[in-house]
């Protein structure tokens, strides 16, 4: 009996200080188990005189019950302990300041883009689309401008090859679409282009928007009116359009297009140097020789062609004074559109 009560204190003893499941079951095992301290006893019972067997057996007995009941209480204690300690790790502090997603926006150039290519898209223009690595033939030499011509001077231009090039402007998609389609045609192309040139108005990748009609009966005056619905559209109503002999080599007749300065209005300011006007746009009645190079019958067709920098209207309709920002993607700058 003096046994037993060995056995309760060193199965309290080890129990206070096991702190792990694991801990735990290896107590199990040792007092409860096949070969466990109770078991054994249990096995003396037989060696024992008879009359005193149930009072030992009592002992072992209860002494087994409050050892079950023991583990089962401390491992409960444990699990508790767990779970509580789980709750605090994922504890939801849900007055902390939300994390803000700042939400995104089209790039003014984008926007202005769009805003472009819906006018014409309205006008019943289609929209095409070509390489920004372009054959020299579709940027230079199929629209009049021959290797070694001064002409080319107009452009800076980066070579890839002696024949393969960044395209300057996007008017190699008018000779690409002749190619593959007939009259009568309708269409604006966008895109990026590359010229060798960087300054607060100049970038080396800006981007244009080319435009071409080529019908049986096209004349200048189809020309006039609808770059003047454009401007109207782009700008205002009554925004000032005035037409400017110039050369281009693709085109002739060929013009440069000015606004009224959106500015000052017209009574001359920093941005139009004085004038009141402000080119816009580049166009013309398409040169015969492209024609003939595209394969339509340049006694047949007549049409006309014109091209803008997207940059420089947005830079105009928002009064921007550095190319530059549209590339640094300063949100601080994007954000005001
Ligand atoms: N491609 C010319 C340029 O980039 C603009 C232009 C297009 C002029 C079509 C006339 C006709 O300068």
């Amino acid at each position: 009996m003096a046994d037993m009560e060995d056995i309760r204190k060193a199965f309290a003893d080890e129990l206070s200080s096991s702190e792990t499941f694991a801990g735990l079951q290896q107590l199990k095992v040792k007092y409860l188990g096949k070969k466990g301290v109770l078991t054994s006893r249990l096995r003396l019972l037989s060696t024992i005189p008879a009359e005193e067997r149930p009072a030992y057996g009592k002992l072992i007995n209860d002494l087994k019950i409050l050892i079950e009941s023991a583990l089962e209480e401390k491992e409960a204690g444990l699990k508790k302990t767990e779970r509580d300690r789980n709750f605090a790790l994922e504890a939801l502090d849900v007055t902390l300041p939300g994390k803000y997603a700042v939400p995104g926006r089209s790039h003014p150039l984008s926007r202005v883009l769009k805003e472009i290519t819906d006018i014409f898209v309205n006008m019943g223009f289609d929209v095409e689309v070509g390489p920004e690595v372009e054959l020299d033939y579709y940027n230079f030499e199929a629209l009049n401008i021959p290797r070694d011509h001064p002409a080319r001077d107009m452009q800076d231009t980066f070579y890839i090859t002696d024949d393969v090039i960044m395209r300057t402007q996007t008017s190699p998609v008018q000779v690409r679409t002749m190619e593959k389609r007939k009259p009568p045609l309708k269409i604006i192309s966008p895109g990026k282009v590359y010229r060798c040139d960087a300054d607060v108005t100049h970038s080396p990748m800006f981007h244009q928007v080319e435009g071409l009609m080529v019908d049986t009966d096209i004349s200048f005056s189809d020309l006039k009116g609808v770059l003047e619905i454009f401007v109207h559209r782009m700008f205002s109503k009554d925004t000032p359009v005035r037409f400017r002999p110039s050369f281009f080599p693709f085109t002739e007749p060929s013009a440069e297009i000015d606004i009224g300065c959106i500015l000052c209005g017209g009574s001359g300011c920093r941005v139009c140097k004085g004038s009141g006007w402000l080119e816009v746009l580049g166009a013309g009645m398409v040169h015969p020789r492209v024609f003939e190079m595209a394969g339509y019958d340049s006694e047949l067709y007549t049409g006309f062609a014109f091209g803008l920098g997207v940059e420089r209207i947005t830079m105009l309709k928002y009064a921007i004074d550095d190319i530059r920002l549209f590339y640094e993607n300063d949100t601080r700058f994007l954000r005001q559109f």
